[in-house]
């Protein structure tokens, strides 16, 4: 709509400088200077300073009462203000309240993060979550973009399955009329018949796991995109999953810059992402954890990451000696704020060095057969800056339906990519067995029947090819993305072993 007068959306203010606009939104902040009222109004595009003026008598009473996440509808000027938000601010000229807020229970003074997953269903209104899960609507939509045009047909699979699809350990059962199912771990299996059917496919839902992992990379309930290619060996995957993944960065650069910068994540950093990516061989991967050079340099970083911790401490320490005779309110607010990032950022840095000296162990200590732990996924994604393939895992440690390699039967045709940064896996791939021989012996290796995957080596009596995919968690990618440690805040309602409320 243009005109005046017309309903504008914060993020388009700029265009109607000098116009009189309609904002609707809730009410973010206000300050108070005497005989003006700032309203900071969200409307979930963005964020609009109103100016209320004692002389718009009307709007100034109630702007004067308005309590926060208020509901309203604002009338006003747009004018132009560098120092404003958005370069605009709104000159207010009438004010409607449509629902009165009652003390609204997330205030700016500090709030920890169980207090706030409680309240998830309010707390998705602040700008933290509001960025990350932007962030996440732009991967999506990139991801769903590459494979659309890269010739790919969406196929969305069953989530209510009879048996596993990856390992018995992390099914949940479902009771389906007395008989017993179990949600979705993935899509693969199925896709792989749709493969068949269509030649380039993906799908992307939702996928269970009953991990009992209390780990900041783990959900009982996270998206993934499954692609699966016919005629296409571990090679051709892992170049599609690279063009992908820069597909994703690029996307993010170009329409989230701002959302990054809210989140404080290193820009540059992403924009370092492009081809090729490092490849290395499980094995390879197995030497650099174990080498001594490695050990040095990560007790070197230990040894400097616990001189900042020091330094940290003696930043609060001051802040908190300089909150004790600060004077004025603004002054207050503006010291608890930073004793507040100060307090999250030393206890996630202790939290992180305590258990450094265990993690190098664990790399020192790494045995060939066993798959990569969590902590030397982090150490070796650690030493790149673009994500890493690590290949050629163990048989033993991989899914059944992995090819065996027929240079070396111990090993899979598999990847995991690696994001930089500590982040770990974000991928995991392979080529697929085509010998229902081999596949039905990894299968009892692993403790399942072949008789519940008749359906599935029919695949591989009717006109197998080679053929592969991979999936890719969203919550990681989005995780890594926005540089934040934990993947609970990037899926609008997590569900983790400790938590399935609100
Ligand atoms: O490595 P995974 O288990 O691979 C599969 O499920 C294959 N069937 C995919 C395929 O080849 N079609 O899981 C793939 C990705 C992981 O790399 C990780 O990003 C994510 O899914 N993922 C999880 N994300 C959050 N919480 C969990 N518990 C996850 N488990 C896996
Ligand atoms: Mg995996």
């Amino acid at each position: 709509m243009t005109g005046d007068n017309s309903k504008v959306a914060i993020r388009d203010l700029k265009g109607y400088a000098g116009k009189t606009v309609r904002l609707q939104g809730w009410l973010h902040g206000k300050r108070t200077g005497g005989k003006v009222v700032f309203l900071v109004v969200r409307d979930g595009t963005g964020l609009c300073q109103c100016v209320v003026e004692a002389v718009a008598a009307d709007a100034f009473a109630l702007a004067t009462d308005l309590t926060q996440e208020s509901s309203l509808v604002v009338t006003g000027l747009v004018r132009v203000d560098e120092r404003s938000p958005g370069g605009v601010e709104l000159a207010v000229s009438g004010l409607d309240v449509l629902q009165t807020a009652q003390d609204y229970p997330i205030t700016r003074k500090a709030h920890g993060i169980d207090f706030l997953m409680d309240h998830r269903h309010l707390w998705l209104r602040s700008q933290r979550p509001v960025a990350l899960l932007r962030v996440r609507h732009t991967v999506i939509k990139a991801i769903r973009d590459f494979f659309d045009s890269n010739g790919f047909t969406l196929m969305d699979m069953p989530v209510l399955v009879p048996g596993a699809g990856e390992d018995r350990q992390s099914l949940f059962p479902v009771d389906y009329f007395g008989e017993k199912l179990f949600l979705t771990q993935t899509g693969q299996l199925y896709l792989e018949s749709a493969c068949m059917a269509m030649g380039k496919v993906y799908c992307f839902g939702p996928t269970f796991r009953a991990e009992k992992s209390k780990t900041r990379r783990h959900l009982t309930e996270f998206w993934m995109v499954e692609p699966e290619v016919a005629f296409a060996d571990v090679t051709e995957v892992m170049e599609l999953a690279e063009d992908m993944i820069c597909d994703i960065v690029a996307a993010v650069l170009a329409r989230n810059r701002a959302d990054l910068e809210f989140l404080g994540r290193d820009i540059a950093a992403l924009e370092k992402i492009v081809k090729p990516f490092p490849r290395m061989t499980y094995t390879e991967a197995g030497e650099l954890l174990r080498s001594a050079d490695l050990r040095r340099k990560l007790e070197l970083e230990l040894a400097q990451e616990t001189v900042r911790l020091q330094g940290l401490m003696a930043d609060l320490a001051a802040a908190e000696e300089s909150l004790k005779v600060a004077k004025k309110g603004w002054q207050q607010e503006k010291l608890e704020l930073r004793i507040r990032e100060l307090r999250e950022e030393i206890q996630e840095l202790d939290q992180e060095l305590r258990v450094r000296p265990d993690h190098i162990r664990l790399a020192q200590s790494f045995a060939w057969g066993e798959d990569l732990g969590g902590s030397d996924e982090t150490i070796v994604s650690r030493q790149f800056e673009r994500p890493v393939f690590v290949t050629d895992y163990p048989r033993v440690a991989k899914a059944f339906y992995m090819k065996v390699s027929p240079a070396d039967p111990r090993v899979v045709k598999n990847f995991d990519m690696l994001a930089p940064g500590g982040y770990g896996e974000i991928i995991g791939g392979s080529q697929r067995e085509e010998n229902p021989d081999v596949i039905e012996e990894s299968m009892k290796a692993k403790g399942l029947q072949p008789e519940d995957y008749a359906w599935y080596l029919d695949l591989r009596r009717y006109g197998s090819v080679p053929h592969g995919g991979f999936g890719l968690g969203v919550e990681r990618t989005v995780a890594w993305l926005c540089g934040i440690r934990h993947v609970r805040e990037t899926i609008p309602f997590p569900r983790t072993m400790g938590r399935v409320y609100p």
